[in-house]
């Protein structure tokens, strides 16, 4: 997968060299790209903000050092034919009035082949940037949850971060995803390691019994609990013909029949 990422802050991006995602980077399961957007200013003082029409605090992200950065970073196809043409990137601008992203959202990105994201500061890019390049990539404005960051730049680690380990190879642990995919919809089951008891707290004894079945029942039940607790909202989308009868059971104690 190939990711671009522009940013007035390039540095803030040093942490996409480290761990997983700089392993992947060296291996080149994963081509990631820093861009300077003031590299596309044209005057002397790099400016790259300007001051809201209409009125009102804070300053807005001029158009046209994205667009020329947006035209440069991934330029237009001009192979009319589909077989031949380049892959289509995907924009994705981080913004608190984007669409929710979420682990759904996370999957789809990581089946693209490529990303590029715009990070805005201040109070937003102009307007008319997203209208301009969405005739030639599919641009997704979208949010973190709702508090506000003072750019994209954290957002943007944060999505990456969500996407890359989905990439084929490289989580070292594959079964982690499938066992990710068994609970999904869930929060998970608390976990433990050794010693078995800790500052005389012992570890659920079941967990050291060997007994696989039962432990997949405990971690299900804990789940169950915990998201009942927890996010109630998210027992909402479980499907009720996923449920069986001592699911059902767990989730009455909790919330009452
Ligand atoms: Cl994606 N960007 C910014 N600037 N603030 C946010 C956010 C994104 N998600 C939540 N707050």
């Amino acid at each position: 997968m190939r990711i671009d990422l522009v940013t007035i802050f390039p540095d803030y991006f040093s942490p996409l060299s480290l761990s997983l995602i700089g392993k992947a980077r060296e291996r080149g399961v994963l081509d990631l790209r820093v861009h300077d957007l003031r590299a596309w200013t044209t005057d002397p003082h790099r400016t790259v903000d300007d001051t809201p029409y209409g009125g009102g605090p804070g300053m807005v992200m001029k158009p046209e050092p994205w667009a020329l950065a947006l035209d440069a970073v991934a330029p237009a196809d001009p192979d009319p034919d589909p077989d031949r043409s380049a892959p289509r990137p995907r924009l994705v601008v981080p913004t608190p009035g984007g669409r929710p992203f979420s682990q759904r959202l996370a999957l789809e990105y990581a089946g693209a082949p490529w990303l590029v994201f715009a990070c805005g500061r201040y109070e937003g890019i102009d307007a008319r940037v997203i209208d301009e390049v969405g005739g030639r990539m599919d641009v997704d404005e979208v949010s973190l949850g709702d508090y506000v960051l003072a750019g994209g730049e954290a957002a943007a680690l944060v999505i990456i971060e969500a996407v890359a380990r989905l990439l084929p190879g490289v989580i070292g642990n594959a079964e982690s995803l499938v066992e990710e995919s068994h609970v999904a919809g869930l929060l998970e089951a608390p976990a433990y390691t050794k010693p078995a008891v800790w500052r005389g707290r012992a570890a659920p004894e079941i967990l050291l019994s060997g007994n696989h079945a039962a432990i997949a029942r405990w971690r299900r039940d804990e789940a169950l609990r915990r998201t009942a607790e927890r996010r109630p909202d998210l027992l909402a989308h479980l499907e009720a013909g996923r449920l069986d009868d001592r699911d059902r059971q767990v989730l009455a104690e909790i919330l009452g029949p």
